[in-house]
């Protein structure tokens, strides 16, 4: 099979972060009448951690940004948020601390699950943030369709906001793709043109430079997008973000799929038509990969060491002790009064 990170939800990891207490993966628990459940209400992130070039220092990449758009998907879901920046970054930095590999990147998703309330009224979350580590090679190039489902309006529901209900008919897409031989799909908007991704947003190249669709057309705002105009700036390379029709697509010189653990995916086909993997978004997806790794000019772009590995040595954190029932304090509270 090919490797594409998003494989990587089917580890079980030893520990989870449960409103800032480490809680054993097997024991988060979620109560079946949550709102989470009952009406789809949660928001969520991915962000990358990655070792330097050097593997002394393991950094992630743009955490406040991931934790604007965080505050933002929930405020527009009337979701609120009770920690801070500071407390969700000294949540990733227990998590990696007891979840690194010396060997592997880690992927961190935190999710805000809407635990309490009842239509609106009463409204309460928890903060689950779970890691799971990621082999150091890029992932494999892709072939796609485009699929026959498409992204919601943003009158019905909104493409930037990052809740797991926007992941419905991603779903849909993708067992669609995966059942005509792709490996993953490209959704439309109601406008017939280019969205994005199941879990990625689309470039495209040709001899004008490269395009991607505003947020507008109903794509995520994305993080790794900003990252990769930076870096295509940098090269003198021409990058723009306007609306892109499904022929203009089919007949570009290059396509790729952006995101944060997608990196800079090349595409080899769409529906049968053909990419070249040797132009310019293979320069910049090494560009970017080399900023990851915190090779060259930063760009402006933040990476935050959360864990550093002098001299070479490494060895884990003690595991804290769990309650005796395995629950968090904190979690086992929170479900009595749910
Ligand atoms: C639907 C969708 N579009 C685009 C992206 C890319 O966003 P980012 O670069 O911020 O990861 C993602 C990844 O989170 C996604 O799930």
């Amino acid at each position: 099979m090919a490797h594409t990170a998003s494989l990587s939800q089917l580890q079980k990891p030893p520990w989870a972060l449960v409103n800032g207490q480490l809680v054993r993966y097997e024991d988060v628990q979620i109560h079946i009448s949550a709102e989470a459940l009952t009406r789809a209400l949660s928001v969520f992130e991915g962000l990358k951690g990655y070792w330097s070039q050097s593997g002394e220092v393991f950094a992630v990449r743009e955490p406040r940004r991931h934790f604007e758009r965080l505050c933002r998907s929930a405020a527009l879901l009337q979701i609120p948020i009770d920690f801070t920046y500071e407390e969700f970054l000294a949540g990733l930095r227990t998590l990696a601390e007891h979840l690194l590999d010396p060997d592997r990147d880690l992927w961190f998703r935190p999710t805000l699950y809407v635990t309490q309330g009842h239509w609106g009224e009463g409204t309460r979350a928890d903060l689950v943030v779970t890691a799971f580590s990621q082999q150091k090679d890029d992932p494999d190039p892709m072939r796609l369709g485009v699929s026959t489902w498409r992204r919601s309006p943003d009158v019905a529901l909104p493409s930037r906001v990052k809740c797991s209900a926007n992941y419905v008919v991603a779903r849909l897409a993708r067992i669609e793709a995966r059942r005509l031989g792709y490996d993953d799909a490209l959704l439309l908007n109601d406008f017939g043109r280019i969205a994005e991704a199941t879990g990625a947003c689309v470039l495209i190249a040709d001899r004008s430079g490269i395009a991607t669709p505003p947020t507008s057309e109903c794509c995520l705002d994305s993080i790794t997008v900003d990252v990769l105009q930076r870096a295509a700036v940098d090269l003198g390379l021409p990058f723009e973000r306007r609306p892109i029709e499904r022929s203009e697509l089919l007949s570009a010189d290059e396509c790729g799929l952006a995101g944060t653990i997608s990196e800079l995916t090349l595409v080899t086909e769409v529906d049968g038509f053909h990419y070249s993997q040797a132009g310019v978004l293979s320069r910049l997806r090494q560009r970017y990969l080399e900023l990851m790794r915190g090779e060259g000019e930063r760009l402006g772009v933040e990476l935050v060491p959360l864990v550093l590995r002098p001299d070479g040595y490494w060895s884990a954190p003690d595991a804290p002790a769990a309650a005796s029932d395995g629950t968090s304090t904190d979690f086992a509270q929170l479900n009595a009064s749910a």
